[in-house]
């Protein structure tokens, strides 16, 4: 029999129901869902990662019926482009682009499903200018569930698009600074009595437990010594490590692996801290970036990451506008289409080997966050071979390309 769970402040420890709307301490601290008897937690039989894992969830069931497929994601080998780049033997990728809306968010967007069914809520809202707002969107649906869906008035209009056609409302907020939108927006949750989820709330963090123990089976029981993760509200990378240290309160580790926070040079609050070796975030305001998903300028909670970078040893880099484009293209050309704040990852762990804090041989997992179908603008800026021709030239130009591309290969030659 599980022990039912609380929450607990992720700084100075302060204690929380479990039901609790607001998504932070009333200090502002980070919530963590705490688990009684996680020791004795243990993985049992059953085809779905939740049911394997249901011991280590804050809820009364595994409710299959909500789930869209998320999940039980590829861990694959990088390929020689991508380990020659980053000067790694041992590079594997998780890709996450694989889950139902193409993001790493669904794993979230389930356990938030799981909380508004479990507690008989009937609407549920979140603040997103993109991946996390498709995915409330589609898995509101599946629960049947009212999603309300504020982001600011400057969204791209696609964007906007993709959550409706799933029937939220989308709310367009006319605002200066989306941080501070952000901000007014969950203050909301207790006079409007909505459960309103953001990037780093407790209870999606429970869903992104999930990818430790992915990565924990998949490995066989061993684990990699550094995950990689591109990072802005924090959530995700909380939530993996939180999934590491359950394993290891259940005994079913010794170890745990260290966490490489991954940001956009223009704004990395995280990164710049924890390089500093600062426990406190500076903030970026007026930033552009082409690394769209990582709009946190001013993350929430955000502290307790710094502290735990400096508890766990965690590392920190940053990638250039320039720099992103590039391993974008790279990612690409070794088969894997990721958004350009994914791309942020092969850059910072370049810096990271060449500088020494990552030996050639450390076994690293990246996480594929976002697929690059989410922003093809951005491909505008991407180098590619595009040919246009009639049929009538058709045979002459795609001979000329192959003969010029490949001069000395064997087969037919054209005329
Ligand atoms: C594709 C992608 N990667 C990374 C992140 C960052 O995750 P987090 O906000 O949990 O730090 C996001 C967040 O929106 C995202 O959409």
């Amino acid at each position: 029999m599980k022990l039912p769970a609380h929450l607990r402040s992720t700084l100075t420890g302060i204690e929380y129901p479990f039901e609790r709307l607001e998504e932070f301490a009333d200090s502002g601290e980070s919530l963590e869902v705490v688990l009684p008897g996680i020791e004795n937690a243990r993985p049992r039989p059953g085809s779905r990662i939740w049911d394997r894992f249901a011991e280590f969830m804050p809820f009364e069931e595994a409710h299959p019926e909500l789930s869209l497929g998320e999940g039980s994601t590829p861990l694959v080998d990088a390929g020689p482009a991508l380990k020659g780049f980053t000067g790694l033997e041992n590079l594997l990728l998780k890709n996450e682009t694989a889950n139902p809306t193409w993001s790493f968010k669904d794993r979230g967007s389930i356990a938030c499903s799981i909380m508004a069914v479990e507690r008989g809520e009937r609407i549920t809202a979140t603040i997103s200018t993109g991946n996390m707002g498709q995915s409330m969107a589609a898995y509101g649906a599946r629960a049947g569930l009212e999603v309300i869906v504020f982001l600011p008035a400057f969204a791209p209009r696609e964007k906007v698009l993709s959550m409706a056609v799933h029937g939220a409302t989308v709310v367009r907020v006319a605002c200066a600074d989306y941080a501070d939108m952000k901000m007014s927006v969950l203050g909301l949750a207790s006079s409007l009595g909505l459960r309103i989820v953001s990037g780093n709330g407790p209870i999606r963090v429970e869903g992104y437990k999930m990818e430790a123990f992915e990565i924990f089976e998949a490995m066989g029981g061993e684990l990699p010594d550094f995950i990689v993760v591109p990072t802005s509200a924090c959530g995700h990378v909380r939530g993996i490590f939180k999934g590491f240290r359950e394993l290891r309160a259940a005994g079913l580790v010794s170890r745990l692996p260290r966490m490489v926070i991954a940001q956009a040079a223009a704004n990395s609050p995280i990164a710049s801290a924890i390089r500093m070796g600062s426990r406190e975030i500076v903030p970026f305001r007026d930033f552009t970036t082409i690394a769209e998903a990582l709009t946190s300028g001013r993350p929430p909670g955000g502290e307790e990451i710094l502290d735990k970078a400096l508890e766990f040893g965690w590392l920190a880099e940053d990638a250039t506008e320039e720099e992103i484009l590039e391993a974008q293209a790279l990612y690409a050309r070794s088969g894997f289409f990721v958004e350009p704040g994914t791309a942020t990852t092969l850059p910072a762990l370049r810096k990271l080997t060449a500088s020494g804090a990552i030996q050639p041989q450390s076994r690293v997992v990246v996480m594929l966050t976002g697929s690059g179908m989410k922003d093809i603008e951005v491909l505008g800026r991407q180098e590619m071979k595009i040919l246009d021709c009639d049929q009538d030239d058709l045979e002459w130009k795609i001979g000329t390309f192959i003969s010029k591309t490949h001069p000395h290969r064997g087969g037919m030659a054209v005329n």
